[in-house]
């Protein structure tokens, strides 16, 4: 069993590249990826599993990175919204206005890329089932999920 105390450095690989972190045992992922690697775009929202607003992939599976030590990521593929530029889900939230303010949206793309990915042509009730994970009380997700529908007639994910 491993055993940190104080400060380490630890190594995790984040968008493609390695990097090297100092982070304490008890460090979150998601303050981690904000404050030394700079990555803003994953954001706090509750700080508890809620809202989806930090949502990072893990080896291609979202995961709430406040939930998470950064520790825990070690030997892990870790995406962030930063790691997603161009890709289909992301033109789609643009062409469909699905973005919606800085907090949610994010999460919500990260979220969407993760279900095409293992469901190339999910139905309704499989991108509602997905989508429950994420947070927004400001308006309805159906240009949401208009943009995942249409990310997979247009793309291939
Ligand atoms: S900040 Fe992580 S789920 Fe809300
Ligand atoms: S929380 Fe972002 S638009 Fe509602």
């Amino acid at each position: 069993m491993l055993h940190f105390h104080g400060e380490n450095v630890i190594d995790l690989r984040v968008n493609g590249r390695d990097v090297s972190v100092k982070v304490r045992p008890a460090d979150i992922l998601l303050t981690v990826l904000r404050r030394q690697l700079g990555l803003t775009g994953t954001k706090i929202g509750c700080e508890n599993g809620d809202c989806g607003a930090c949502t990072i992939l893990l080896d291609g599976w979202p995961v709430k990175s406040c939930l998470m030590l950064a520790l825990e990521a070690v030997g892990h593929e870790i995406t962030t919204i930063e790691g997603l530029e161009n890709t289909p889900i992301q033109n789609a939230f643009v062409e469909k206005e699905a973005f919606q303010c800085g907090y949610c949206t994010p999460g919500f793309i990260m979220v969407c890329h993760a279900l095409l990915q293992h469901h190339p042509n999910p139905g309704d009730g499989t991108i509602e089932s997905w989508l429950q994970s994420n947070l927004c009380r400001c308006t309805s997700y159906q240009e949401i999920k208009d943009a995942v529908l249409s990310a997979v007639n247009g793309n291939a994910p």
